[in-house]
């Protein structure tokens, strides 16, 4: 396992997010992600970091998760990890991590919803106490199902360490 140092995300994260996303099939525009991070901006949603500890890496940021609100429900948003860094732990610990903050931020409830082929995050999601509540026919804009899937705050990781 990989143990990075979390932290809250800024405007001079942008550039790895954005090498994170790269290769992506979709991904939200720079232009929104921009406007989120930045000090002026209205935006609700929490952008949350995993960064390597060895500063003399190249590429510091190894994934990121967001977390956005609906009254006192969280909403997990996006969460991405480096596709050379997966499988190390680095997303059920940046899982936990927004985890800390919903409850920190008053939300009793963690949601998000996922794609039905997504194999890998279903996994990760079901190992960190989340179960499907239901399927939104034909959500994406590909005609693919999404799975909505929930958990009671605080999460509570099954993830081998
Ligand atoms: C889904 C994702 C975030 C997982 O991140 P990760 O850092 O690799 O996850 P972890 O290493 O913390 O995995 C924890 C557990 O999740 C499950 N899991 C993760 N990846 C898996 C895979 N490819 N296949 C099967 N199970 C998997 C396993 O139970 C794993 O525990 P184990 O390694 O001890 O068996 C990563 O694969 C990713 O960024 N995918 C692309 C973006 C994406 O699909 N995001 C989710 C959108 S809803």
């Amino acid at each position: 396992m990989f143990v990075p140092d979390i932290n809250f995300l800024t405007l001079n994260d942008l550039p790895g997010i954005l090498r994170i996303n790269a290769g992506l099939s979709w991904s939200w525009p720079e232009e929104v992600i921009r406007s989120d991070l930045s000090q002026d901006s209205n935006s609700e949603l929490s952008y949350i970091g995993a960064f390597a500890t060895n500063p003399s890496m190249e590429a510091p940021l190894l994934g990121y998760a967001v977390l956005g609100r609906e009254k006192r429900l969280g909403v997990l948003m996006a969460l991405l990890v480096d596709k050379h860094f997966q499988r190390r732990g680095i997303g059920s610990q940046l899982l936990l991590a927004v985890s800390d903050c919903a409850v920190y931020l008053n939300m009793k409830r963690l949601i998000l919803r996922v794609r039905k082929s997504n194999v890998a995050a279903i996994a990760l999601y079901s190992a960190m106490s989340f179960t499907s509540e239901r399927v939104r026919q034909g959500y994406y804009s590909n005609g693919e199902d999404a799975i909505v899937m929930s958990a009671k705050l605080p999460l509570i990781s099954g993830v081998r360490s």
